[in-house]
């Protein structure tokens, strides 16, 4: 029966889980601080006995040398310099200190690199006052607590006899021995006071149990806050253990008992499994986020040692920027049920504001109702691999969702495209207009009109003001198609009279060719002098290059039809050419003011609404245009 007295840490006890942390340092805990740490550190680090840990080196002069474990390399070119304390390697430039290869190696940020390495070498992290002191002594004393539970939980699982029926539920679960031992799960016994016996017996403070979360106090004694449960242990990124969660074996409510907010912990702020996962993210640059603890463990044992889990709560902002730190690409793979779909939505959100963009984050689908656990289990690594690779692009899922909605018939498209066109603007410019197309095919628009669509939405509300100011001539003719030239020439060499009647509708600048413009501005100069075809040559005498063009044109081009049609029927032709150069030129022009409608939004500057108004203009006289087209194809 535990009780309060023999609870109390005994002085002795006390000293020691403290050591090396005397309370009466005076200086500062700042970044001199810390650099005195580093310098004390690298002093003290043989920098060659320190990297010979992760990479095999030989002696080459007064250098060692060795296979670079930062690019895959058949002859060594890894360089490390004992006497002047740093590594180099020729073949993909990494260098530097033994702090640079520990945060390489382990994908860790300074301060864990600087702990890591303190330790090992002996020097004092020195916290300044009492205060700061005593706190740290909390910790190091709850951590400690911790890793003696979980040490405790852990033999039960593995050797004790209540410890079978955690054994049987392991192995119907599919958890290999090895899988086990690596993450030290265990199991707290269906007992009230196993635990709180055990580090009774061990010397542990009550007090420190009861805030790392493990005992409660009742009436009169403490017991033990999980019980029959399999424990899965939390540890921080320098491998303490700062949490557990502890799962029913049978179907007992809640199904996780999990650590709340402690001195060493905050919910919400780790992700499981993170501890090893960055050392294989180091390696591909992506780690994979599941909503299991379970589901993570499962990852691992079928290889896939880069995945995390997110620890029960939604997904937070900080952890979002912790996997920052150690990837650049995150595949999110939650259960294929609406819950998982709904969290998937907003963990994106959460990723792709902490700065994950582009192709950083992907959306892994699992066949409806499965987990990455029960899938990998079911199906194999080489399956859930291939899920990997079938991964989307996280647009993509959220633009599916939203249209999901639009099928269902629950919005329309304009709510659609409005909602779209944010999605699509969060991801890089370069990226914008393929996935409009993409949301268009889908809606059944084209993708200006969806642009329209949204930006109208976009508008309403903002202030209508501005006069309309078409400005169609600002922007010169697309160049034309050669036939096209080639066309309008042949017509006017039948019929010169119709150069000056049609020379202001065809502007010059539109004629790609240089020849044929050199053409055409021969005849509008002399317009009026032209009647006949024979005119043109007269007119054209002078002018050698221009004149061999006609030349080439009346030979080559005039059909017999051509040569008897009236000339109603080339001034049809000439109009609808016309007709085409100036749908050509609205589109060049449309396309032109979305870019800078893009750009602008992109520099988050005003659009001014005359633009804004030109191009829905001419959104809508294009729709009009090609509806009237395909109206008189219709007998
Ligand atoms: P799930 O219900 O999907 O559990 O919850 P799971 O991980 O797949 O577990 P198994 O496969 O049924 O054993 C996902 C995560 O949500 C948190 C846990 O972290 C769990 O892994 N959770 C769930 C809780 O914290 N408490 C609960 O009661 C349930
Ligand atoms: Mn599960």
């Amino acid at each position: 029966m535990a009780g309060a007295g023999p609870f109390a840490i005994p002085p002795s006890r006390g000293g020691a889980l403290s050591g090396g942390l005397p309370g009466g340092a005076s200086k500062s805990w700042s970044v001199r601080m810390d650099d005195q740490v580093k310098r004390d550190v690298l002093a003290r680090t043989d920098i060659g006995a320190f990297i010979g840990q992760y990479v095999s080196l030989r002696k080459r002069g007064n250098d060692l040398i060795g296979l670079c474990p930062f690019h895959a390399e058949k002859t060594p070119s890894f360089h490390v310099h004992p006497d002047r304390g740093f590594f180099k390697c020729f073949g993909c430039g990494a260098g530097g200190d033994v702090f640079t290869f520990y945060q390489r190696h382990e994908n860790a940020t300074f301060g864990d690199a600087l702990r890591a390495l303190a330790k090992r070498a002996g020097v004092e992290l020195q916290p300044d006052n009492p205060a700061a002191a005593r706190a740290r002594s909390e910790k190091e004393a709850i951590l400690a607590a911790n890793e003696a539970a979980a040490a405790f939980f852990h033999r039960v699982l593995r050797l004790a006899p209540e410890g079978a029926p955690a054994r049987a539920y392991c192995e119907r679960r599919g958890l290999s021995v090895a899988t086990i031992e690596e993450f030290k799960l265990g199991y707290a016994p269906a007992s009230w006071d196993a635990l709180t016996r055990e580090l009774e017996s061990g010397g542990i403070d009550a007090e420190i149990a009861l805030r790392a979360g493990l005992i409660k106090r009742g009436q009169r004694t403490y017991y033990d806050f999980y019980r029959d449960r399999l424990m899965i242990p939390t540890r921080s990124n320098t491998g303490e253990v700062v949490a557990f969660g502890g799962r029913t074996l049978g179907d007992e409510v809640p199904k996780y008992l999990n650590t709340s907010t402690t001195p060493v912990y905050v919910k919400g702020r780790g992700l499981f499994a993170l501890e090893r996962a960055r050392r294989a993210a180091a390696k591909t640059g992506a780690l994979i986020v599941v909503e299991g603890y379970l589901d993570c463990i499962a990852l691992h044992q079928a290889g896939f040692t880069n995945a995390v889990a997110a620890l029960g709560t939604s997904f937070t902002a900080e952890q979002a920027a912790e996997l920052r730190k150690y990837a650049e690409r995150i595949f999110v793979c939650f259960d294929a049920d609406a819950a998982g779909s709904n969290a998937t939505a907003k963990s994106i959100e959460t990723l792709v504001a902490a700065g994950f963009t582009g192709y950083g984050v992907r959306v892994v689908l699992l066949p409806a109702g499965e987990d990455p656990d029960a899938f990998v289990r079911a199906n194999g690594a080489e399956a859930f691999e291939g899920a990997l690779n079938d991964a989307l692009p996280w647009i993509r899922f959220s633009l599916d969702r939203r249209m999901e909605r639009f099928s269902q018939g629950n919005e329309g498209p304009a709510e659609i495209a409005r909602e779209a066109e944010q999605l699509v603007r969060s991801t890089p410019r370069e990226e914008w207009d393929r996935w409009r197309q993409y949301v268009a095919d889908r809606l059944g628009l084209s993708a200006d009109d969806l642009r329209a669509v949204a930006l109208r939405a976009q508008a309403q509300g903002a202030a209508q003001s501005g006069p309309r100011t078409p400005q169609f001539t600002r922007h010169a003719p697309a160049a034309e198609l050669p036939t096209i030239e080639r066309e309008i020439l042949t017509v006017l060499l039948e019929e010169p009279a119709l150069v000056d009647e049609y020379a202001d509708r065809i502007p010059a600048e539109g004629f790609a060719s240089a020849r044929y413009r050199t053409l055409y501005e021969a005849l509008v100069e002399r317009r009026a002098d032209l009647r006949l075809p024979s005119d043109v040559l007269a007119v054209l005498d002078d002018q050698g290059a221009a004149k061999e063009t006609a030349i080439g044109l009346q030979a080559g081009d005039r059909s017999a039809i051509a040569r008897f049609r009236g000339s109603t029927e080339r001034r049809l032709q000439l109009d609808r050419i016309v007709e085409s150069l100036r749908e050509r030129a609205d589109r060049a022009r449309m396309k032109f003011l979305s870019d800078r409608i893009d750009a602008l939004d992109g520099a988050r500057e005003a659009v001014p609404q005359s633009e804004r108004d030109e191009y829905l203009g001419l959104v809508e006289k294009l729709d009009r245009m090609a509806r009237r087209r395909i109206g008189t194809k219709q007998p």
